[in-house]
């Protein structure tokens, strides 16, 4: 008989959490104004919120954290997360943030001004958020395919050649770079092929302008690259990775995901002007070069956290985890996003709650009814994460409407999946019940997803 497929690690510490009555969630989530970032997180059972920061370190990461180094400047924990980081994606300059969002605040505040065109796929909603506060604007050239649910694609986070060339063609003196997102989170965490990659770079080239790649999740892409692209089975994630990031002139990166730490991103670059230019905004933002915004001791965590989870086994057991989730839906018939991306399943709100009109915005709804069916947060990735258009001030309803159950890595097991899976069967099976959603009563200018507060449409 041949053996089961099971995880690459065994379990050393645990963590209570508690389940709470259908009556006392009904109660929680209309205190919490209906938007599941306002839950405290002891009234959740299975957070599914995001994969970020919420990953469980491993042993030497721990024991790494006993070597942290505090110095305020030139800390040994910082030589040695930048000759990591320098190993893993060849790039030589390295800032450290407190996160992705700091990396990108630091990066942009030296790179974009009002006026400007920052082409990519997808841009994740901070990126976006970084983009528009400065004046700029965001142009998503995600392939068409990505907005088709349904539709099975190997690499639905791709680049649309195509769009990307008319966009420079037209506005090439306003792009300071172009940037890519890998896996592209909002598309669905689809990842995105080194091929497209290579093809993204020869139109930068054409145009001299640079390519970033924000990298969260970039050893889950190269794990798909690995086992989705003809002629990349044979090579290590560590080959794909350093392929990656040759073909970048930078990276943002927030550390809380591919690098399982619970906080911690940085900038890496192999420009010295952008390096140079970017210094003078992490001090007064973020801190001091060798440290900004972390800890030696989350430096050093940050270090093996990147080594760690660019070896195969370590991405299997994750990447294997969430598609059985996804084995579990397509068994109750529940439409996500196809195929499984790498760091969560999303739900296409959309065919899930087919009663409810955009106008009452159907994936929140569905988080709101996941989470009053068994105490599970997910997060809405669709509407209102989308925010107003900052000309017209509208809506926008033209992309994908998701829920997401972002999968945090090592720390549920597939036992917990199994519920998962249930709770949104059985709210699919009453999906003719539910024909009323959710209207703004509060929101903010930007990200309004955090702090949006909501009231029954009726
Ligand atoms: C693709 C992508 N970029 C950037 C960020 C921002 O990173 P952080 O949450 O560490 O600020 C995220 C966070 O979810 C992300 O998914």
């Amino acid at each position: 008989m041949e053996l089961p497929f099971a995880e690459s690690w065994r379990i050393k510490m645990v963590e209570p959490i508690r389940t709470s009555t259908r009556q006392e969630r009904e109660e929680w989530i209309r205190q919490a104004h209906y938007n599941l970032f306002q839950l405290p997180a002891e009234q959740v059972y299975i957070d599914l919120l995001t994969d970020s920061g919420t990953g469980a370190m491993s042993d030497r990461q721990w024991s790494a954290m006993m070597m942290g180094d505090e110095s305020y400047a030139g800390a040994r924990s910082f030589f040695r997360l930048r000759d990591a980081i320098h190993r893993i994606t060849g790039f030589e300059y390295v800032i450290p943030t407190h996160q992705g969002r700091a990396a990108e605040n630091v990066l942009f505040s030296a790179l974009v001004k009002a006026g400007d065109i920052v082409p990519g796929n997808s841009h994740f909603d901070t990126t976006k958020g970084h983009i528009e506060s400065r004046k700029a604007f965001a142009v998503d050239c995600t392939i068409d395919e990505a907005k088709d649910t349904q539709l099975e694609h190997p690499f639905k986070g791709n680049v649309d050649i195509a769009k990307l060339d008319n966009v420079l063609a037209e506005n090439a003196d306003k792009v300071p770079f172009v940037i890519v997102t890998i896996t592209n989170n909002t598309a669905g965490g689809q990842p995105v092929s080194l091929q497209n990659l290579r093809d993204v770079r020869a139109i930068c080239d054409k145009y001299g302008k640079p390519l970033v790649l924000d990298s969260a999740r970039f050893a889950e892409n190269a794990y798909f690259i690995k086992t989705r692209e003809e002629g990349q089975e044979g090579r290590s994630i560590k080959e794909i990775v350093l392929d990656t990031f040759a073909l970048a002139d930078a990276m943002t990166m927030s550390a809380k995901k591919d690098a399982i730490v619970n906080m911690g991103g940085f900038i890496a670059t192999r420009r010295a002007e952008w390096y140079e230019a970017a210094k003078v905004y992490c001090i007064p933002f973020e801190g001091y070069l060798t440290y900004g915004g972390m800890n030696g001791r989350d430096m050093e965590a940050l270090a093996v956290g990147l080594d760690e989870n660019t070896e195969f086994d370590s991405l299997h057991t994750r990447i294997h985890q969430v598609q059985f989730l996804a084995s579990l839906l397509d068994e109750y018939g529940v439409p996500y996003q196809r195929p499984a991306g790498g760091h969560a399943i999303f739900v296409d709100a959309s065919k899930v709650l087919p009663n409810i009109p955009k106008e009452e915005f159907p994936a929140q709804t569905l988080t709101v009814e996941l989470y009053k069916e068994a105490g599970i947060r997910s997060c809405e990735i669709g509407y209102i994460l989308a925010d107003r258009d900052p000309v017209t001030r509208e809506n926008r309803f033209g992309g994908l409407d998701l829920c997401r159950l972002a999968i945090p890595r090592r720390t549920y097991t597939d036992n917990h999946m199994r519920v998962i899976a249930a709770a949104l069967r059985n709210v699919f099976e009453r999906r003719d019940e539910i024909t009323r959603g959710y209207r703004i009563t509060e929101e903010a200018e930007l990200m309004r997803h955090f702090t949006v507060k909501l009231a029954p449409a009726e």
